[in-house]
């Protein structure tokens, strides 16, 4: 089973990012990459990456080269030009979180789902990332799966993560 995340994309949505873009460029004029920024965001929060049709697109519009919006995108971690899963699982490899053990929660992850940190499964599942302190050491060790906090987290643990993931992707996708 291949999973796809769910676009809002349309011909319309390409419409109002031409128009997001020119309000961008309006509210930057002196300086294009304060406009490429949000618009980038824009585009990733759509697709979940930003791909290159989009990277094309927002070069044209904003009338910089595609080499230009391709670097800053591949400078900021936050951004990825690559397809990601339906579910980013982040392991905190921070200070308070390696000391209790977050190294072992992250094989764990990699082996139960067959990838290396920054791979994602071939079903579009999953992508494993290592993360460097996400701001709750007092719950270390800490892993985020898209923007929910998994607190206290050990390897015995990650077997029944994966499952419940797995099962409510089924679900959504039935
Ligand atoms: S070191 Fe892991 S949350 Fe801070």
């Amino acid at each position: 089973m291949r999973y796809q995340r769910k676009t809002l994309e349309s011909p319309e949505w390409w419409q109002s990012l031409d128009a997001y873009i020119a309000e961008q460029k309006e509210r930057n004029r002196d300086h294009v990459q304060s406009a490429l920024i949000p618009v980038l965001h824009h585009v990733q929060d759509t697709f979940g990456y930003i791909p290159v049709k989009a990277i094309n697109h927002v070069a044209q519009q904003l009338g910089v080269p595609t080499a230009f919006v391709c670097g800053v995108a591949s400078f900021y971690s936050y951004f990825s030009l690559t397809p990601k899963g339906i579910y980013t699982i982040s392991v905190c490899l921070g200070t308070a979180c390696y000391v209790r053990g977050s190294q072992a929660v992250l094989d764990e992850f990699c082996r139960q789902i067959n990838c290396r940190p920054g791979e994602s499964t071939p079903d579009g599942l999953f992508t494993v990332h290592e993360a460097r302190c996400l701001g709750a050491c007092g719950q270390a060790p800490v892993v985020m799966v898209n923007d929910v906090v998994y607190a206290r987290v050990t390897p015995e643990q990650v077997p029944d993560i994966i499952a419940q993931l797995t099962a409510e992707a089924q679900a959504e996708s039935a």
